[in-house]
C-alpha cells in the first residue's frame, strides 16, 4: 500500500491544505509540539481503527471548529484509491465515493504498522500496555474486533458501578446474574481472539528475535488468562463465569471486577527468564523491535499486501545497531519517520523530508 496525498481541514494544529508522498521513505521533521504526530495520526486514521495516541473525535477537531475533514489518495488492490472522513463526534467514511456504515469499513482496506513512544514501553511498562499492543494489532485484522472491545468495556463499566452501588438493593443477584453472563460471553471471544494472535505471533516474533541477536538470545511469548480453554470459545465463557461466582465476595468488597480479559497478560520471555525482569535494556529494546516487526508480518499476510510504516519518535530511541535492522527490514515499504534531526536517517536517497512548523507542512528540496 502505498499514501499518495493527503488533504486536511481543521484537523488539531494542522494549517488546511495538501501534502504529496515519496513512495518511498518520508521522513518528517521539525521540532516538539510542531505537528509531526498529528500527520501520522490523520493517515493512519485510514486504517480504520481508533487513533493509535488513543484520541477522543473531538480532540481531533481543529480548537474552535465544528469539524474535521480529512482525504487521503492511496494505491492498493492495484489501483489507485481515495477515501474521505469528516470527524464531528463520530466519524462519517467514504471509500472511493461510497458511504460506509462506518469508519471500520477501512479495516483491510488500508494498513498501516505503527511504531510509537507507548511500544517502547511494551516489556517494562504494566500489562495495560502489552494488551493494548494486542487489540490494536487485532483490531487491523478483524473488523468484528474493535466493537467486541467496546462492548466488553460497556459491560465492564456497567457491571463495576452496580457492584459499588446496588450491593443492598432487592433482586442484586439476579441482576449481577445477567452482568455476569454478558461479561462472560464477550470476555470469552476477546480472550481466545488474542490466544490465537499470540500463538501466531509467537513464531514470527522468534525468527525476527534470532536474527537481530544473531542467534544468542531466544524469545518466547505466551498469552497469560486463568480461564482460557484455547480450543473452545464456549468454554472459556463458563470457566470465566465460574471464577467471577467464586469471587464475587471479593469484587463486592473492592466494588470491581477482578477476572476478565482486562486482566490478562502478554508474558514476554528471553533465554527462558521474564523479561521485563530479568531482560537487559538492549535485549527489552530488540524485544519490542521484533514484537512490532512480527506484527507487521502478519498484518502483510492477512492484507495480502505491505502495509505502510509509520515510526514515530522512535529512532532516538534504539541504537545504531537496531536502527540499521529496522530500516532495512523495512526496505521497500513505505515509511514515514518522524523525528527532530532528519540527517540521522539513512536511505533517504529514495525519498524525502517534508518540514513541519506550525502545523504547516513544506517539502524540502
Ligand atoms: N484539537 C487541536 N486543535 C488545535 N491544536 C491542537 C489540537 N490537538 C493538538 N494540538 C496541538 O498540536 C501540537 C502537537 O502536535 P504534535 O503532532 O504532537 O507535535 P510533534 O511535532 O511534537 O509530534 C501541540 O501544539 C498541540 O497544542
Ligand atoms: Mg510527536
Amino acid at each position: 500500500m502505498i499514501a499518495r496525498k493527503l488533504q486536511t481541514s481543521h484537523y488539531r494544529n494542522l494549517v488546511p491544505g495538501e501534502t504529496e508522498f515519496s513512495e518511498g521513505v518520508n521522513v518528517i521533521s521539525g521540532r516538539n509540539g510542531q505537528g509531526k504526530t498529528n500527520l501520522l495520526e490523520a493517515i493512519c486514521l485510514f486504517t480504520g481503527v481508533r487513533s493509535f495516541r488513543g484520541a477522543k473525535n473531538p480532540e481531533l477537531i481543529a480548537r474552535g471548529e465544528k469539524f474535521a475533514r480529512l482525504e487521503l489518495d492511496f494505491f492498493a488492490e492495484k489501483r489507485e484509491q481515495s477515501a474521505s472522513l469528516v470527524i464531528t463526534d463520530k466519524k462519517q467514511a467514504v471509500l472511493n465515493g461510497v458511504k460506509l456504515a462506518a469508519a471500520t469499513g477501512f479495516i483491510g482496506r488500508f494498513c498501516a504498522v505503527v511504531f510509537s513512544p507507548d511500544n517502547m514501553s511494551l516489556v517494562k511498562g504494566g500489562s495495560a500496555e502489552r494488551r493494548r499492543f494486542l487489540d490494536a494489532a487485532i483490531s487491523q485484522q478483524f473488523p468484528t474486533y474493535p466493537r467486541l472491545l467496546v462492548e466488553y468495556n460497556r459491560i465492564l463499566a456497567q457491571r463495576n458501578a452496580f457492584l459499588k452501588k446496588s450491593a443492598s438493593a432487592a433482586g442484586f443477584e439476579s441482576m449481577l446474574e445477567i452482568w455476569d453472563e454478558n461479561l462472560s460471553k464477550t470476555g470469552a471471544k476477546i480472550s481466545c481472539k488474542r490466544n490465537e494472535y499470540v500463538s501466531r505471533l509467537c513464531g514470527k516474533t522468534e525468527e525476527i528475535f534470532d536474527g537481530i541477536s544473531s542467534g544468542r538470545d531466544c524469545i518466547n511469548l505466551r498469552y497469560s488468562c486463568g480461564f482460557l480453554n484455547p480450543d473452545s470459545a464456549d468454554e472459556t465463557a463458563a470457566e470465566l463465569k465460574k471464577q467471577l461466582e467464586a469471587h464475587r465476595a471479593s469484587d463486592l468488597a473492592q466494588g470491581c471486577t477482578n477476572y476478565g480479559p482486562h486482566r490478562d497478560d502478554l508474558v514476554i520471555s528471553v533465554n527462558d527468564m521474564a523479561a521485563r525482569a530479568f531482560a537487559s535494556q538492549g535485549q527489552k529494546r530488540s524485544c519490542v523491535l521484533a514484537l512490532k516487526l512480527a506484527e507487521a508480518s502478519l498484518l502483510e499476510q492477512s492484507a495480502g499486501e505491505r502495509p505502510i510504516a509509520v515510526l514515530d519518535d522512535v529512532m532516538s530511541e534504539l541504537d545504531g545497531m537496531r536502527q540499521d535492522y529496522l530500516l532495512n527490514h523495512m526496505d521497500g515499504w513505505q515509511v514515514f519517520i518522524s523525528c527532530c534531526d532528519p540527517h540521522t536517517v539513512k536511505g533517504l536517497d529514495k525519498g524525502r523530508i517534508i518540514e513541519v512548523e506550525g502545523g504547516q507542512f513544506r517539502i524540502q528540496g
